[in-house]
């Protein structure tokens, strides 16, 4: 059994719900992000909200980050808790903004010019990503010039060279090969493992590549009447703590025969959600 304790909450989502256009999109959202303390570790934590397309996902990422007012309910962050507003937490969103004008290099540079001055520490900074994410012949190219899956990983550069203690990422694993989903989640995790605070929340409809990688996953669906009709509105249906069931924070876990059933069980529930 993994030791490891909750501590101070860092995101709070209380009771969100969103309405668009007379459509009830989200209902009653609440989700809390605490601190998990590892003895012995300094690392931060991988939550992840899965779900089937149309759910809400995207909607309920742009309330986490502060880019969408609810409808009702709100969302805090940090320890006292402060409302959480845009520019507060990184994101990394689906169709990942880039600044077209700038080159690829140009463009992680402003984003790494956020949280370090020095410019010989950026370009060794800048280069090593460029060169993990298998981008280093592409520094000079415009954004234009890239492919969806390289434009996906400039972006995911972006903010990791630049976010604090969140990042919030929207499917990072779309439009990316086999290898770079692996590279990406590796990223990932290895980013979370290097800072006690550092909060990394993913949206995903990728059961494996989020499970992989996440300490807790909540499953979003919405709920039916008795008569088996959809109410309107997607909240949180399953939590799952993945440290509890022992398929947290491990190498390869994804080859693991235990990791395996929980991801058909989880698709399992796709289907009802
Ligand atoms: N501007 C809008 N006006 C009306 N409805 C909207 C608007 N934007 C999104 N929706 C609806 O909100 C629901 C949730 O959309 P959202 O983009 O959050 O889904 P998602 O779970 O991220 O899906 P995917 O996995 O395909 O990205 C969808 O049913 C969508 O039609
Ligand atoms: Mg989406």
């Amino acid at each position: 059994m993994e030791q490891y304790a909750f501590a101070s909450t860092l995101l709070k989502a209380e009771n969100v719900s969103l309405n668009i256009g007379g459509n009830q999109i989200l209902k009653d959202v609440n989700v809390e992000i605490k601190d998990i303390i590892r003895p012995g570790y300094k690392m931060g934590q991988v939550v992840g909200f899965l779900g089937p397309s149309g759910i809400g996902k995207t909607k309920l990422f742009e309330v986490l980050a502060g880019l969408l007012e609810p409808t009702s309910g709100k969302v805090t962050i940090n320890n006292p808790a402060i409302p959480v507003k845009a520019g507060l937490v990184g994101v990394v969103q689906q169709n990942y903004p880039l600044f077209n004008h700038r080159t690829v290099y140009g463009n992680l540079d402003v984003a790494a010019k956020k949280t370090c001055k020095d410019a010989a520490e950026r370009k060794k900074k800048i280069d090593d990503i460029l060169n993990r994410f298998k981008l280093s012949d592409k520094g000079t190219l415009y954004p234009a010039q890239l492919s969806g899956g390289q434009k996906q990983r400039v972006a995911i550069a972006q903010q990791l060279l630049c976010s604090e203690n969140f990042l919030l990422l929207d499917e990072p694993f779309s439009g990316l090969d086999p290898l770079m989903v692996e590279e990406v989640g590796n990223m990932l995790s290895e980013i979370a493992h290097s800072n006690e605070l550092i909060t990394i929340i993913i949206v995903s409809h990728d059961i494996v590549s989020t499970a992989s990688i996440a300490d807790t996953l909540w499953l979003m669906g919405r709920d039916r009447d008795a008569k088996g009709n959809i109410i309107p509105g997607s909240k949180i249906k399953h939590t799952y703590n993945l440290i509890d069931k022992g398929l947290a924070w491990q190498k390869d876990i994804d080859t693991k025969p235990e990791f395996l059933d929980f991801v058909r069980e989880v698709k399992g529930m796709f289907s009802s959600l």
